[in-house]
């Protein structure tokens, strides 16, 4: 996954910040607005139960792998395809199920008729999502990964580790410049290379977690949890319009799609936090009905909710204070994203402690 707007490069900042007030390893720590799962699987190394929870379904998928999935998996119902699955040692199984799916013949499914230039000539202009190759091959995969979890032959467990395996896969070698807004118009050289379907490798503990795929403002009301961390988004563009492609190849649900990126027509999934004029009522109602010890925030100067807005609404919910660093902007951000003059950026992480 390409991690450039991920929380990456903070995570030290973050969990230094959190753990100078927060002492207990053995508290519910929920990342709600999971995203990439870096922050969850950072904590899920360090803390005990992990609640993790996105909108948008690929990141549910990853945050299902790399979040949920803490044992290695047998692929048990597999034996029978895979015969040599009985005598390997238990550590190999994994590795050997990818290298199966990676010898597949290759098929033409709906990534290759519709984001691969040789199932798209006939139509008005030709899409260069995936190089042919790359495209039959992530639809072969994807097809059999379906097949085997509706005959049963795969678990829960192993079947979103197989999906996260191949989002990450297929995500590098598009032809983007980073997200899926559009492709290049030429292939890059990372995009030539045939896909190899590698191991979305999760972090083995012995903790029970928990993933959502669900409104935020819904879920608060159903979980409990002591400490919560917030990201939530910080400008009007919705994410499912960047990573179409991800979602669709999570879902392969056959969606309709439009417009000049040929993305998913999807209208139910909108963030109301990234609606200037709904973000602050969003946030206010995702605040006053949280059942939680500590509230964590990264929200920074400059994006839809000023700092102002940010105090009096935590502040209402008690004690309120926020940590600060700066640090320097990444390059992208300056062209491409939104119109910043400064090279360094204050990240703030606020937090309240609720009475
Ligand atoms: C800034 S990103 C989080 C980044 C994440 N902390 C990381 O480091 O990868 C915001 C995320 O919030 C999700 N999101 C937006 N609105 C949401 C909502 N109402 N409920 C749940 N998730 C939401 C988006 O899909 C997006 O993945």
């Amino acid at each position: 996954m390409n991690y450039i707007w991920s929380k990456k490069s903070l995570l030290d900042f973050l969990y230094n910040s959190i753990t100078s007030v927060v002492k207990r390893k053995d508290f519910v720590f929920s990342d709600l607005f999971a995203w990439t799962w870096i922050v969850g699987r950072y904590f899920k190394e360090k803390w005990h139960k992990i609640i993790a929870n996105d909108l948008q379904y690929y990141s549910f998928v990853l945050n299902k792998n790399y979040i949920e999935n803490h044992k290695i998996l047998p692929f048990y119902g597999l034996e029978k395809e895979i015969p040599w699955l009985f005598t390997a040692d238990w550590h190999h199984t994994q590795q050997i199920v990818l290298d199966y799916l990676n010898n597949l013949p290759q098929k033409e499914g709906f990534i290759y008729k519709n984001y691969a230039p040789g199932g798209t000539k006939w139509k008005e202009f030709e899409r260069m999502y995936f190089t042919d190759e790359n495209a039959k091959k992530c639809d072969v995969i994807r097809i059999k990964i379906e097949k085997w979890k509706k005959d049963n032959k795969i678990t829960e467990n192993e079947y979103y580790f197989l999906l996260a395996s191949l989002l990450e896969s297929i995500d590098k070698v598009a032809n983007t410049a980073s997200v899926y807004g559009a492709f290049l118009k030429n292939f890059k050289k990372s995009a030539k290379v045939l896909m190899v379907l590698q191991s979305a490798e999760f972090y083995l503990n012995n903790y029970e977690h928990q993933v959502f795929n669900e409104d935020v403002n819904k879920l608060i009301l159903e979980i409990s949890h002591n400490v919560v961390y917030l990201d939530p988004p910080y400008n009007h563009r919705q994410y499912n319009w960047n990573y179409h492609l991800l979602e669709t190849i999570a879902k392969y649900d056959n969606p309709k799609i439009k417009w000049k990126t040929w993305m998913r027509v999807d209208p139910e999934k909108k963030s109301m936090f990234c609606s200037r004029t709904e973000v602050k009522k969003s946030f206010k109602f995702l605040i006053d009905n949280i059942k939680a010890k500590y509230v964590f925030l990264s929200y920074n100067d400059e994006w839809l909710m000023n700092l102002d807005d940010i105090k009096e609404i935590m502040s209402s919910r008690w004690e309120y204070w926020v940590f600060t660093k700066e640090y320097r902007r990444f390059k992208a951000d300056k062209t491409e994203n939104r119109n910043h003059k400064k090279d360094s950026v204050i990240e703030y992480l606020h937090y309240v402690k609720i009475n």
